[in-house]
C-alpha cells in the first residue's frame, strides 16, 4: 500500500526500516523525563518534576508517527505476520500510550510531583526498554550466521528484508517442518521463483507465507536470493560444510 514511500526511500538511498530511528524520540523524551522526575525527587524543586511532564508531552506526541511507521514497517517488510516479537512490541506499545497519556493527564492538572506521576515515568520506563528489546529481537535475531562473501551480499540483504523474520537462519518460526535450509524448492531456480511468488502448502491448505511477486522481489533480485539461499542453506543443519564451493553455486542459471 506504501510501496511509494518505501521506493523513495530506497531512491534516496536509505535502506533501513524507518521506524527504527524514529523511536529515538519517544525512548529518549521517556528516559529524559525519568531523570528529570527523580532528580526532582531528591533536589526538591518543582520546576524539574514540570520539566518531566513536558518530556512526556513531547513521547506522546512523537509516540504517535513512531507506531504508526512501526505498523507500515511491519506490513512492508513482514506482510503483517503475527510473529512474536510484533505480538510483544504491539502490546507494549499500547501500554505505553496509555501510560504516556495518564501522565500527560496528571502533569496537565499540576500533579507532576506526586508518587503516581513517578510511577507512570517508571512503567513509562521500562516499556520503552522492552519495545526497544523486542525491536532488537526482530532486527537482531536474523542475523546471518556467517556473513556472506561479497558475492552473495545482495541476496542476503534481500533474504534479511523479507525472509528471515519467518525463517531466522534458515529455519520457519512458524512451521519448524518445512525450513528453507534443504528444502526441495532450492533444487531449481525456477521451482524457487515459482514458489516464493505464489507460496502454496502441500495439503492445498492457505499458507502463511506472504507472496513475492515481481512488483515485490525483481526477477533479479530473485535470483540474489537463490544464489544467497543455495549458499547458505542448501544442505540441511548438520550437513557437509556451508562454506563456498570454489566452483560457485551449482543451479545458479546465470
Ligand atoms: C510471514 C512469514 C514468512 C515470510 C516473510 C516468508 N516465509 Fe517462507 N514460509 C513460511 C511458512 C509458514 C512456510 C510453510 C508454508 C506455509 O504455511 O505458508 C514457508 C515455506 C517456505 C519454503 C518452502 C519450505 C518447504 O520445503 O516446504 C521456502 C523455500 C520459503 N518459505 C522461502 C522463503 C523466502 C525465500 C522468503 C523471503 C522472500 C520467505 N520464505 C518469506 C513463512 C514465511
Amino acid at each position: 500500500m506504501f510501496d511509494f514511500f518505501y521506493d523513495f526511500l530506497i531512491k534516496i538511498g536509505y535502506m533501513h526500516p524507518p521506524h527504527s530511528p524514529l523511536t529515538h524520540m519517544p525512548i529518549g523524551l521517556v528516559v529524559g523525563a525519568l531523570i528529570l522526575r527523580l532528580t526532582a525527587v531528591f533536589s526538591d524543586r518543582a520546576s524539574l518534576a514540570r520539566a518531566a511532564f513536558y518530556c512526556l508531552v513531547l513521547a506522546l506526541v512523537f509516540a504517535v508517527p513512531t507506531a504508526l511507521l512501526g505498523i507500515m514497517d511491519w506490513q512492508h517488510y513482514y506482510s503483517g505476520a503475527w510473529v512474536f516479537p510484533i505480538k510483544v512490541k504491539i502490546a507494549l506499545a499500547v501500554l505505553l500510550v496509555i501510560l504516556l497519556a495518564l501522565g500527560v493527564i496528571l502533569g496537565w492538572r499540576g500533579n507532576a510531583e506526586s508518587k503516581p506521576f513517578l510511577a507512570i515515568c517508571l512503567l513509562s520506563f521500562f516499556a520503552v526498554m522492552g519495545l526497544g528489546y523486542f525491536g532488537g529481537e526482530l532486527v537482531l535475531a536474523p542475523r546471518l550466521s556467517h556473513p556472506p562473501s561479497q558475492k552473495y551480499q545482495a541476496g542476503a540483504k534481500i533474504y534479511t528484508s523479507f525472509c528471515a523474520a519467518c525463517h531466522p537462519n534458515g529455519g520457519n518460526t512458524f512451521d519448524a517442518s518445512l525450513p528453507v535450509r534443504g528444502s526441495r524448492h532450492l533444487k531449481d531456480f525456477d521451482d524457487f521463483a515459482s514458489f516464493v511468488g505464489h507460496p502454496h502448502k502441500h495439503d492445498g491448505s492457505p499458507p502463511i507465507m506472504p507472496a513475492f511477486p515481481p512488483e515485490k522481489i525483481s526477477v533479479k533480485q530473485m535470483r540474489e536470493l537463490y544464489q544467497y539461499a543455495v549458499f547458505a542453506f542448501e544442505t540441511p543443519r548438520g550437513g557437509v560444510s556451508q562454506k563456498e564451493k570454489p566452483g560457485g553455486v551449482k543451479n545458479n542459471h546465470k
